[in-house]
């Protein structure tokens, strides 16, 4: 008898089709019934596979005694309750790694997009409003000498630092824990959170989200930050007050922001849409068919591992200490 997996939403058809070689495979969203309507019609689950979208707690967890892994299709797992699978010996892992350079590069088309008005832009041409090179037409910001501040240097934060230091900005970051080899090797400068957020030009975010770092931007850390800066968020929108960040973009406090990530997805406050100054993507930065792949099948690998009695790569930090 095949062993029972549950994969909350279809993805990438290879990695589906790996799945159901090795294991009975009911994909939740197919039954059009919610998660925890099908954990309860599936009691005997061994494997959940899910998304960031999917809020793994406690009730959930119940539901199936059986449960041996929660693979998690995104390397930010603060949709699952980490410690309550700790407690019943239920492995917990996400996709570090794969992701970081595709994140990396969204980071910085959104930087890049937001400077030189990329969107606005292409706005103007499809309304027919081109009518021959403007002196001062489209006037954006340059990124040559200018700061850019990252808040987290973990794995994504420092491949997108490495990328402004390839424009040829000056990068000052925070992190809870200093890396002297970054600053060695890379030329960058570390600073206390208020004085990053203070002397940056662009400044993006790179940590996960938890409760304690909940609208880490909230009104007094916005209003610190330069007038003419670009706000730039992949990481997670619970880190920022959105409504506060409208505001502000609505005064005109800030040059712009770049957002992947939104404090209730899906939905988006509403005066965001208004502005021109926001460059909004529908939370992709994994999106690149390779890295959603590599991501899929390391998913499928945890699986694997787990139900036949092996230890699981990548593991949350939380099951690794
Ligand atoms: C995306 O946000 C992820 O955590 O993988
Ligand atoms: C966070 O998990 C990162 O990869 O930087």
């Amino acid at each position: 008898m095949k062993k029972k997996v549950v994969l909350t939403k279809n993805y990438l058809e290879p990695a589906i089709d790996r799945l159901k070689e090795q294991f009975q495979l009911v994909v939740a969203e197919e039954t059009g019934k919610d998660l925890g309507a099908v954990l309860k019609e599936h009691p005997d689950t061994e494997a959940l596979i899910g998304f960031l979208s999917d809020k793994i707690d406690r009730q959930l967890i119940g539901l199936v005694p059986n449960l041996k892994i929660i693979a998690n299709y995104a390397v930010g797992y603060n949709n699952i309750d980490v410690a309550c699978a700790l407690e019943k010996g239920i492995y917990v892992t996400h996709t570090p790694d794969v992701l970081t350079e595709a994140t990396a590069d969204l980071t910085m088309a959104l930087a890049l997009a937001v400077c030189r008005r990329i969107v606005e832009s292409d706005a103007f041409m499809r309304a027919g409003r081109f009518e021959g090179w403007g002196a001062k037409l489209m006037l954006g910001k340059e990124l040559r000498g200018s700061t850019f501040g990252v808040v987290g240097l973990g794995r994504i934060g420092l491949a997108t630092a490495r990328r402004a230091a390839g424009f040829g900005m000056k990068v000052v970051y925070y992190s809870k824990t200093r890396k002297p080899e970054a600053e060695e090797r890379f030329g960058f400068t570390y600073a206390r959170f208020v004085d990053v957020v203070k002397q940056s030009d662009i400044l993006s975010l790179h940590l996960p989200y938890s409760e304690d770092v909940h609208h880490l931007f909230n009104e007094d850390t916005f209003d610190l930050m330069k007038p003419d800066a670009v706000f730039i968020n992949v990481a997670r929108g619970g880190l920022m007050d959105e409504a506060y960040l409208a505001e502000k973009l609505e005064k005109g406090g800030l040059f712009g922001a770049g957002l992947d990530v939104y404090e209730f997805e899906p939905k988006v406050t509403e005066r965001l849409l208004k502005l021109k100054n926001v460059v909004m993507a529908p939370h992709i930065g994994s999106a690149t068919d390779e890295t959603r792949l590599e991501m899929a099948m390391m998913t499928v690998r945890g699986v694997a591992a787990a139900l036949t009695g092996g230890r699981p790569d990548h593991l949350v930090p939380e099951w690794r200490a």
